[in-house]
């Protein structure tokens, strides 16, 4: 009998440019500069979002929260996640773990990594320890590099045994 699991991905950009908080996974990472987007730009919540909806085969963000809505204009991305792991979990899904990189030239993340992750796992209704969180730098070269975007990947693992 194969276990029955589901891997799902997520992937955002949002590039720099707009005068609010700088939120990634819903930790304010102090910064001259945030994020241009609908909602509050969190990208990696966002990703986190679209690999939980890629697991439980259930389209992606844009289906969900349309951009063009005004009911999501600054939305706390944290509750569009949340929104999105109760339906997983009304599923009868599990989630096992998840692993996320963060790409950013700027600012450094390795500080704020704990906080991150601890924000995720919150957000997520699981352990900590079934989250992990990772930056890398564009090594100067392209908009990561340039600092003219963050980008966001998130790999998601969920547990279909409960369905
Ligand atoms: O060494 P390698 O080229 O694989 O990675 P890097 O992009 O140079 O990043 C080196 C280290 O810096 C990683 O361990 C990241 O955790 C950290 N880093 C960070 O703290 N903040 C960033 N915005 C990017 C990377
Ligand atoms: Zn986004």
């Amino acid at each position: 009998m194969v276990t029955p699991m589901r891997v799902g991905h997520g992937h955002d950009t949002h590039r720099f440019g707009e005068e609010r908080p700088l939120l990634i996974g819903g930790v304010e990472i102090p910064h001259p500069i945030g994020l241009v987007g609908h909602s509050d730009a969190d990208v990696l919540f966002h990703a986190v979002t679209d690999a939980l909806l890629g697991a439980t085969g259930q389209g992606d963000i844009g289906e969900w929260f349309p951009d063009t809505d005004p009911a999501h204009k600054d939305q706390d991305s944290r509750e569009l996640l949340a929104d999105v792991v109760a339906s997983v979990r009304k599923l009868g899904a599990e989630i096992v773990n998840i692993d996320c990189t963060i790409h950013a030239q700027r600012p450094k993340l390795s500080p704020h990594k704990p906080a991150i992750r601890e924000s995720v796992a919150r957000t997520l209704g699981i352990p900590a320890d079934r989250v992990n969180i990772k930056a890398k730098t564009g090594e100067k070269v392209g908009p990561i590099g340039r600092s003219e975007a963050i980008v966001a990947d998130a790999v998601v693992l969920v547990s279909m045994e409960g369905t």
